[in-house]
């Protein structure tokens, strides 16, 4: 018999969450969260369930019937694009223009299918004339998979052009809303999407560990003739979809959903659509423009150019001689306040402060200037 271990609950300190996620939690949905458990086929958690897909329906803008929250965070919902639609021999051209782009390169090799890369220099967007000589390279192409907001640099890449390239060469689109959920436009039908996913951590500021997905009639038609079944049974869309559908009033088990976490989730989608999503979109800019603003007062550079930066990733390059990791660990200790340390190519060489939801708001900016110009000097 092993001897049980004897520890205190775990009780965390209120910290102020501005790194690239995740991000400040709504009290409410931290409230939503502690509800009490009802069983995953109770009636009143299937209607709750029902309100969550037209909430995330509404979040992404679209009207697809294949749209859910994958029960495991966002690295789930970039695997379950390419599980379900990329079959083994397919060629996909990969966009990589940071951290995220380099995994979707990953997830197409593991399902056996070839990436074709289009790479961009970290801190600039995907650029669609390389995309285009790219799909005109290799016309065998079925998908154009690339990140809209890359969170490792801070770069929003075009995703409106970007997927009319997609259709216009015959490629179904797969693309990456972690970051840009609910932080900057995003028009799922109207864009021409064909596959997405997102993260709850980011610009929803729900609690981690859910991806919203959305399948296009035409990426539902393509899972449908799939030649091969997809490989992992617990993300076959095909299964999942029917505890996420009520056919015939009729949902069938096909995981213990995750339910507090959902109630959470539900909640923070209401708060968003309360507030309006051209509203968050707006807020997130002008949260942006005050943190440019002061950072630019204390003389510090952004990695990105304006045109492509993201309101709520501002990747500020360290100044010379300044200890990265003494700095975030004095932001920490002295003011409860965490910014992300750099990622790949940048780690060392920049900081990362998000702006992201529940975050994107006037005191945390003011926190943050005020901390980091102290820390500095
Ligand atoms: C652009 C992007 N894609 C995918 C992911 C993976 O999401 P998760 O960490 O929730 O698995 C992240 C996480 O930061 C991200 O920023």
């Amino acid at each position: 018999m092993l001897p049980a271990p004897h520890f205190s609950a775990f009780n965390p300190p209120r910290r102020i969450l501005m790194g690239p996620g995740p991000s400040d939690v709504y009290p409410e949905v931290l409230a939503a969260q502690a509800r009490p458990t009802v069983g995953h086929l109770d009636p009143l958690f299937v209607a709750m369930m029902d309100e969550l897909k037209s909430l995330i329906q509404y979040a992404f803008q679209t009207k697809n019937e294949m749209t859910m929250a994958v029960s495991a965070p966002g690295s789930a919902g970039m695997e379950t694009c390419f599980v379900n639609l990329v079959e083994p021999g397919e060629k996909v051209i990969v966009c990589r223009n940071g951290v995220f782009g380099e995994r979707m390169r990953q997830n197409v090799e593991r399902v056996g299918a070839i990436a074709v890369l289009v790479d961009n220099e970290w801190g600039t967007p995907v650029d669609p004339v390389a995309v285009e000589a790219a799909l005109k390279a290799n016309p065998d192409a079925k998908f154009l998979a690339f990140v809209h907001a890359e969170t490792s640099t801070g770069a929003l890449s075009d995703a409106k052009t970007l997927c009319a390239l997609a259709k216009q060469y015959g490629c179904l689109s797969i693309v990456d809303a972690v970051t840009s959920l609910g932080g900057v436009e995003l028009r799922v039908d109207e864009w021409g999407i064909d596959a997405i996913y997102s993260g709850s951590q980011k610009c929803l500021s729900c609690v981690p560990g859910l991806s919203p997905v959305s399948f296009s009639p035409a990426a539902v038609e393509k899972l449908k003739n799939r030649k091969t079944p997809v490989q992992s049974w617990f993300l076959d869309q095909s299964l999942v979809m029917a505890y996420w559908t009520s056919a015939g009033g009729k949902r069938s088990y096909h995981h213990t959903a995750p339910v507090n976490a959902l109630y959470a989730l539900h909640e923070s989608l209401r708060l968003l659509a309360e507030e309006g999503l051209e509203n968050a979109w707006k807020r997130h800019q002008d949260m942006h423009l005050v943190l440019r603003a002061g950072l630019e007062k204390l003389g510090l550079k952004f990695v990105v150019a304006e045109a492509s930066r993201l309101p709520q990733l501002n990747a500020i390059y360290i100044p010379e001689g300044v200890d990265d990791a003494a700095v975030r660990t004095r932001l920490l200790k002295d003011y409860n306040l965490e910014i992300g340390a750099g990622l790949g190519a940048l780690a060392g060489k920049a900081w990362r402060i998000g702006l992201m939801g529940f975050g994107a708001r006037r005191e945390n900016v003011a926190l943050c200037l005020r901390a980091l110009e102290e820390v500095l000097n």
